[in-house]
């Protein structure tokens, strides 16, 4: 079943939260997937890096590892991205016959316009060269390394996510990858080994997000032992 309402502040009974949880809370709440974006900024270019440098020195990972890194493109960069990589990579498989012409005309097309709209992109990516000498100190979690390194990746996106909206910015999230990692690689100079996880663009809301539906909580949580 799924509802249209969020429940999760029900709890009518309990004590306010501490401000600061309260407004953590309305951050989560209020970041949306925001598609319709404008070409500006409410904070300096400045700003935007220290919020990627915050990420990366302060979101957790797997054993510690820091395996995550972050790209930011902004201005002709992220146009670059949009209009010269990814367009082009889309076009040239348009041509070979590989993306059929009127999904690239019908959708595909308008949606990378959309992302050129935007600001700026962040480009994840995870450092695998961490994970061989982890699994080799550690063969008992061998296996879990790969997950946690992605694990640890979502954090920075959704982290740098909540950020944004925080400053006024609308995000969403894209996956490119791996169509062109090897083009994004090239086109930056990034080192060869980096594995592309996702692209985060983002600019001023230009559009609300759409309609989000949510599944019933009693089928999602479980509590034990409360008082
Ligand atoms: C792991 C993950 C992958 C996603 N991948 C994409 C994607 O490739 N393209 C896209 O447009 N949205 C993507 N999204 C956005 C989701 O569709 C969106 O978060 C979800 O529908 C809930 O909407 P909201 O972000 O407005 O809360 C992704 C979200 C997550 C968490």
């Amino acid at each position: 079943m799924t509802v249209t309402t969020d429940s999760s502040n029900n709890n009518n009974n309990a004590a306010p939260l501490p401000a600061s949880t309260a407004a953590l809370l309305d951050l989560a709440r209020l970041r949306r997937s925001i598609y319709t974006l404008s070409p500006t900024s409410p904070i300096p270019d400045a700003q935007l890096r220290q919020l990627v440098e915050h990420a990366v020195t302060h979101m957790p990972s797997g054993f510690n590892t820091q395996s995550s890194r972050v790209v930011l493109l902004l201005h002709d960069e992220h146009k670059k991205l949009w209009r010269g990589v990814v367009r082009g990579i889309f076009e040239g498989m348009v041509e070979r016959g590989e993306v059929p012409r009127e999904v690239w005309e019908g959708q595909t097309r308008g949606k990378l316009e959309s992302f050129e709209r935007g600001y700026g992109t962040i480009l994840f990516f995870e450092d695998p060269t961490h994970i061989a000498p982890m699994s080799e100190k550690f063969p008992i979690y061998k296996d879990g390394f790969p997950q946690w390194a992605q694990h640890t990746n979502a954090i920075h996106q959704y982290f740098l996510w909540l950020a944004l909206h925080s400053v006024g910015l609308g995000a969403n999230l894209q996956h490119y990858n791996p169509l062109i990692d090897e083009a994004v690689i090239k086109s930056w100079s990034l080192p060869t080994h980096w594995k592309l996880t996702a692209q985060m663009v983002f600019g001023t809301p230009a559009a609300e997000a759409g309609e989000k539906t949510f599944k019933p909580l009693e089928e999602r949580v479980k509590v034990f032992g409360a008082q």
